[in-house]
């Protein structure tokens, strides 16, 4: 999500004639998109700002300036209380950047952090670069207000962009040659445009192109409809893989999360999405030691773990936001108790998702090329309608061509193979 909003504003500065550079040094302006889920982002970030403050004792005219969550979470403070910014601008403020970022090059200090209940930028082309696979996001805000969640404060209530225009930009998409596209939202489900749901966005966005893969994310249990199912069932090119958040096995817990379902009518709904759709990938995101969390509910999640067998699971520590509801609960796990939580859970997911991709080998995989691999220039790297990462001896074809790939090995991470009728060196 932080990709694609910092897409947007490049888009934006990009139309107000700003140019980019990949080097620190040559910059007059240095914008940071900051995240705010949990504490050790925001930590990512000060640590970011010491560097950029370092060149500005080099660079005095160097503009520094914090964006996203971060920035609508403290607000005023990063400038006044502590003088590390120029800037600050919250994720509904963006159309005012080029007038600040002109103030900000004449020394002028600037904070624009208001929340609207409409912007959505439906009118900015993102400057997108990758060039295969595009972000595209369909909504903003969340108005689920889960007890441990900032989202809501930092980005505001949710509001949806017209049909029309997504369905018009995935079209420029696919003539400018992207092959895969992942509708962005906090919780794509609440998608609306009158009567059109988020099925029916992504009915019609699959059918602008169908060499195009269709993703999504991510959804909210609660709201994930039959219907929906059913788009994602019946289209070729919305690819199987679902993420569907979970947070914990304990119905106490999900009660106390604000989460709004049972352990058991997760459990359905996983039912009704296998039951549709046998191949499907399921992923989630479990978070561990919320407050109060004894050692019988972190079991209930390692049972449901071990029940539902997820293709992946992302583990966090949970993290006490201000301004939540859980803010005010009793941060009463220890840290060391929640990190050894977190290990237990990724091991055992860690053996699922490696016994899922073992079954895996000798079948044939369509792949998506993305280009070498990170390890050899001789390899090439894509990823598979269920999102798995396949890594095989490079072919003729290219970057954005589909490959069938017969896997031949595989890690909890990677599988790996070769390209049917590619004959062995
Ligand atoms: N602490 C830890 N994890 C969190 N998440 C959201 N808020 C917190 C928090 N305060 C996790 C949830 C969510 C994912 C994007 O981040 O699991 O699904
Ligand atoms: Fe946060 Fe819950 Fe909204 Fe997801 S659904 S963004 S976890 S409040």
């Amino acid at each position: 999500m932080n990709v694609a909003d910092s897409e947007l504003v490049g888009g934006i500065l990009r139309d107000h004639g700003y140019g980019f550079t990949g080097n620190l040094g040559d910059a007059d302006i240095v914008l940071v998109n900051t995240c705010a889920i949990r504490e050790n982002a925001e930590q990512r970030v000060y640590g970011r700002l010491g560097l950029f403050n370092r060149q500005k004792k080099k660079n005095p005219a160097l503009v520094i300036g914090v964006l996203g969550c971060m920035a609508e979470r403290l607000r005023t403070n990063l400038v006044d209380r502590e003088k590390l910014v120029d800037l600050v601008v919250g994720p509904d403020e963006y159309r005012k950047l080029p007038a600040l970022l002109s103030r900000a090059l004449e020394g002028e200090k600037g904070v624009a952090v208001r929340l609207s209940r409409v912007e959505h930028y439906d009118d900015i082309e993102p400057l997108r670069t990758e060039g295969i696979l595009a972000w595209v996001s369909v909504m903003r805000g969340c108005d689920k207000f889960c007890t441990f969640c900032v989202v809501p404060f930092t980005r505001g209530r949710e509001r949806s962009r017209p049909r029309r225009s997504l369905v018009d930009e995935v079209a420029r998409l696919a003539d400018r040659g992207y092959k895969e596209v992942t509708l962005l939202g906090q919780n794509v489900n609440s998608y609306r445009d009158g009567d059109e749901d988020f099925a029916d966005l992504m009915r019609d966005v699959a059918a602008v192109d169908r060499s195009l893969r269709v993703r999504f994310t991510t959804s909210h249990p609660e709201d994930m409809s039959v219907k929906l199912i059913e788009v994602i069932a019946t289209t070729e090119n919305i690819c199987k893989h679902v993420h569907l958040p979970v947070q914990s096995g304990s119905d106490r817990i999900l009660g106390r999360m604000n989460r709004t379902y049972s352990v058991d009518q997760y459990r359905r709904l996983v039912r009704r999405i296998r039951s549709a759709m046998p191949e499907v990938s399921l992923t989630t995101d479990i978070i561990s030691g919320f407050p109060s969390e004894a050692p019988v509910d972190h079991e209930m999640t390692m049972d449901l773990l071990r029940e539902i067998e997820f293709d992946g699971a992302y583990t966090f520590k949970y993290s006490p936001r201000e301004n939540t509801k859980a803010w005010a609960m009793v941060d009463d796990v220890p840290e060391e108790e929640k990190g050894m939580r977190v290990m237990q859970i990724a091991e055992l997911q860690h053996a699922t998702t490696l016994k899922q991709n073992r079954n895996l080998i000798g079948t044939v995989e369509r792949v998506l090329v993305e280009g070498p691999s990170k390890k050899t220039e001789t390899d090439y790297t894509g990823r598979t309608d269920r999102n798995r990462t396949v890594v095989f001896p490079r072919t003729h074809e290219g970057r954005g061509d589909y490959v069938d790939i017969r896997i031949e090995r595989a890690n909890s991470a990677t599988l790996f193979g070769r390209r049917i009728g590619e004959a062995r060196p």
